[in-house]
């Protein structure tokens, strides 16, 4: 109910005099699609209720990992500064020889199941997402339903691009209000796109399907691909992006990538970008170094040893927010095509930077695993703490929108906070 009140109060704000007339028309249109998918959609914030309480938790599990792992080489010099890494080699020079598509060129989404494996005996013994993964595994690329190809045209300095899902649209428009807004700062043009698939529920396809177009028809700002929106069918966003992005944004210097729960300083990326302007092969985010592969069969990111048998994962940045510059994105859409498809996404991208040789660099601003782990920490509601930060992980609509305002009033914080 509120989130719909919100919504529309949100519309009728932005609206001038001139356009009521129409505008009344959009609102009955939205407010009758809204009635009709209400049972619909309050069952999906049930559904992203638990799922957010139980990624908590999951999450907790992949950061104790990187305690353990790595301690050492969180420690920065200066606020900004990172550490260098080794130069990339001609590996990715190779990759991105050969001249791609110069429009999305997938039009048929038919792609059949693969069964000639389904009688092995390590493929009977999986549970049935795994199963379910491996059979379309071979599925690389589908139609895509919505496109902005004008979203790059010129040049872009930061494109932010944000996973999202057909029913969390108070997200996105929380995200469009907040640190999402298109802009210009101090001369650099920010743009903002959101990452959909379909609904992975056929009853509830159409009824959101519309809303969404609506949503586009507003706001112009959705990319949507003709696959199921799934955890494991992330890795397809991924590589999905890369190659639109290939596509279409030659002219694109950065890109942060993230979730659509994060609070994420444009601000401060945008001076973390000016300090490292000179680096090549940026990727920075909240790097994990020597996590292991999960093992616990009730983990959400569990992954049996038929999948992937070796003890560690390649370095890698978590997918809950994390910034790469544009030639990268473009090699890396080149090493992504010369490996199979991994569920786990933020994986999957490790797993092509280590095609490139390229490793990831690890900043302490980026808190995409969860914050300090004692929930009572005052780290938590501090805002001058989110006003030192780059990205963080997991807020709500409303606890955002909090967060938004106080950051930006006119709090004094004595210097950037440290991170330890
Ligand atoms: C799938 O699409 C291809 C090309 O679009 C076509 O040749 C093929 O017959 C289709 N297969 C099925 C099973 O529809
Ligand atoms: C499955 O079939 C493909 C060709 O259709 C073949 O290349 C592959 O080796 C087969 N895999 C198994 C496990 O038989
Ligand atoms: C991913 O999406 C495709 C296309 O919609 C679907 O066939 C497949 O089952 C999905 N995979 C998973 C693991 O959800
Ligand atoms: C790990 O997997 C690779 C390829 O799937 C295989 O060649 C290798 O034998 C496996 N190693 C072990 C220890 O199972
Ligand atoms: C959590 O932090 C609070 C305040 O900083 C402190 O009083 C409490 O003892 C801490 N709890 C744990 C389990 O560390």
């Amino acid at each position: 109910g509120g989130s719909h009140f919100s919504l529309l109060s949100f519309f009728a704000y932005r609206m001038t005099a001139r356009e009521r007339w129409r505008v009344y028309k959009r609102i009955s249109f939205m407010f009758f699609l809204a009635v009709v998918t209400l049972t619909v959609l309050q069952r999906g914030n049930i559904m992203s209720m638990q799922d957010f309480q139980s990624g908590r938790i999951e999450r907790q599990a992949r950061m104790e990992l990187m305690a353990e792992g790595d301690k050492k080489d969180s420690i920065s010099v200066n606020f900004w500064k990172s550490v260098q890494r080794v130069e990339s080699t001609t590996e990715g020079a190779r990759l991105t020889q050969k001249q791609g598509p110069t429009m999305w060129d997938v039009t048929s989404s038919n792609c059949s199941v693969k069964l000639n494996f389904s009688s092995l005996e390590w493929f009977t013994g999986l549970e049935a997402n795994f199963k379910q993964f491996l059979l379309y595994r071979h599925c690389r690329y589908f139609p895509i339903l919505m496109n902005h190809p004008e979203k790059c045209a010129g040049d872009v300095d930061l494109l932010m691009v944000i996973k999202s899902v057909i029913t969390q649209y108070d997200r996105r428009e929380v995200i469009r209000q907040t640190w999402g807004k298109e802009q210009v700062i101090d001369g650099k043009r920010i743009k903002t796109l959101f990452l959909l698939g379909t609904s992975s529920n056929e009853g509830e396809r159409a009824n959101h399907q519309k809303l969404l177009e609506y949503e586009d028809y507003i706001y112009g700002d959705i990319l949507q691909w003709d696959f199921m929106d799934s955890f494991f069918n992330l890795t397809l966003k991924e590589i999905h992006f890369l190659k639109w992005f290939s596509i279409y944004c030659g002219n694109t210097r950065y890109i942060f990538k993230g979730d659509d729960d994060v609070f994420v300083s444009v601000p401060n990326i945008l001076e973390y970008l000016e300090v490292s302007k000179d680096l090549k092969d940026l990727f920075v985010g909240d790097v994990l170094f020597k996590a292991k592969p999960i093992r616990k069969k009730q983990n959400k990111y569990y992954i049996p040893q038929a999948l992937y048998n070796k003890t560690l994962y390649p370095p890698y940045a978590g997918g809950g927010g994390f910034l790469m510059d544009g030639p990268l994105a473009r090699k890396l859409y080149g090493a992504c095509e010369t490996l199979k498809l991994y569920p786990i996404d933020d994986v999957f991208l490790g797993m092509c930077l280590e095609v490139l040789q390229v490793t990831p660099i690890r900043h302490n601003a980026f808190k995409t695993f969860g914050l300090v782990k004692n929930k009572t920490s005052r780290l938590n509601r501090e805002p001058c703490f989110f006003k030192s930060m780059l990205v963080v992980h997991k807020l709500l609509p409303p606890d955002l929108i909090d967060m938004w305002k106080l950051v930006n009033s006119d709090l004094i914080c004595s210097q950037k906070m440290d991170f330890l």
